[in-house]
């Protein structure tokens, strides 16, 4: 698929949200923050992301359609990155291409990211960037109601 990066819009928030209702996509992703049948608290918290000047939040453009988001902010010890893709368009390379135009729109290194150890799709994807695994953690994982495992990658 042709992949493009843009400036996330309001306009893109009931897709995302629609994307990120998936109790599947919970699952993997695990360590999650919110009930994702709160719209509001997802609309509002995007809102607060769009906002802050050191976020690159974009939206991924795949053969025209939305795909997904992928988002960089300013964590304690450097960058930090994070995706998400609607179901209808995993396994077709698009978090890969998405995650390394964001890596090649932002200079700032290191970069880190963190992934349920068991989600081998957001782990393969960061490998396939170019990240390193640097350690793991086990803490409270939202989604899995447990504490389960989490791989800590970084870049650079
Ligand atoms: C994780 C996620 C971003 C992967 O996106 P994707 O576009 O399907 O990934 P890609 O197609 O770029 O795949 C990259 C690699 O991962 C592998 N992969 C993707 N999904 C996989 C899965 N569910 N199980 C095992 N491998 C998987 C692909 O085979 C590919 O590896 P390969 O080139 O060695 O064959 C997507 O599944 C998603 O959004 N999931 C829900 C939210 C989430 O978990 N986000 C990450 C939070 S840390």
């Amino acid at each position: 698929m042709k992949v493009n990066l843009r400036p996330v819009t309001a306009a893109d928030l009931p897709t995302l949200f629609d994307q990120q209702i998936d109790p599947e996509a919970h699952h993997m992703a695990a360590f999650t923050h919110r009930d994702m049948h709160d719209r509001a608290g997802f609309v509002g918290w995007w809102g607060r992301v769009l906002e802050l000047p050191d976020v690159h939040a974009r939206a991924i453009d795949a053969d025209g359609a939305l795909a997904g988001s992928v988002l960089c902010w300013p964590s304690d010890e450097g960058l930090e990155v994070s995706d998400w893709l609607g179901r209808a368009f995993w396994g077709r390379g698009v978090a890969t291409a998405a995650l390394k135009g964001l890596l090649a729109e932002v200079d700032a290194r290191p970069v880190f990211a963190r992934a349920a150890s068991d989600n081998r799709g957001s782990v393969r994807v960061l490998e396939k960037c170019g990240f390193v695994e640097v350690g793991r953690e086990v803490s409270h994982a939202e989604a899995r109601g447990a504490a389960i495992e989490e791989t800590i990658f970084r870049l650079g």
